[in-house]
């Protein structure tokens, strides 16, 4: 697939600062890229510099008056990265009190392919709500980054800052695109 548009969501921790990295390694597969931050994550990226990049505004509520029609492109793909704890457990039941969770949870129910990149410490990804999360949201076709055979496991508590330079962002595009490019050729 020579390009697509990719959604990128953004929730609040630490590798959200560096979403630049992603939204250039899709532009170098001459992909387009928006951005949704949770509010939590604006407090860690530079929304304008984001918004100049993209092309796009980076949304984090409903606008008011909705526009008509959408102002955002059609989405083959779907990351979210930085995924949080608290993310990927609402997500996983279905909560859909903010924009970002509503849209992702709209997307995946459409079938576009989304990968969601925790980041997230071993003592919270040890609880039994983050584990149920994470099966859940796989039953239902999301690839989920998590755990030795993937590559990307949880860091033990105080090891972020470390981890954080070694976020997987590569992979999450080169995942979100093969998924798009199998969905495209079903
Ligand atoms: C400096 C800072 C770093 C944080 N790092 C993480 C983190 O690595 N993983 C995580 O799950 N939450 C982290 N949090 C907590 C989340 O930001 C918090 O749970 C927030 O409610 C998440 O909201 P969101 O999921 O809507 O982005 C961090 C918070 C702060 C202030």
């Amino acid at each position: 697939m020579t390009g697509g548009h990719l959604r990128l969501v953004v929730c609040g921790a630490g590798p959200a600062a560096d979403i630049g990295r992603l939204l250039e390694i899709a532009r170098g597969r001459s992909w387009t890229t928006s951005v949704t931050a949770t509010t939590s994550a604006l407090g860690f990226i530079d929304v304008a510099a984001v918004e100049e990049f993209s092309g796009q505004p980076v949304r984090t509520s409903y606008q008011h008056p909705p526009a008509e029609p959408r102002v955002l492109p059609d989405v083959d793909a779907v990351v979210v990265a930085p995924a949080t704890y608290n993310t990927i457990n609402k997500l996983a039941s279905g909560i859909a009190d903010t924009y970002p969770l509503t849209s992702v949870a709209e997307l995946i129910g459409r079938g576009v392919p989304t990968v969601v990149v925790p980041f997230v410490n071993a003592a919270l990804a040890a609880r039994a709500p983050f584990r149920l999360s994470v099966a859940g949201l796989r039953d239902e076709g999301v690839r989920v980054v998590s755990g030795p055979g993937d590559g990307w496991e949880p860091h033990p508590p105080g090891a972020g800052g470390a981890r954080q330079q070694v976020f997987p962002w590569q992979m999450a595009f080169d995942l979100a695109r093969e998924l798009a490019q199998r969905r495209a050729h079903r």
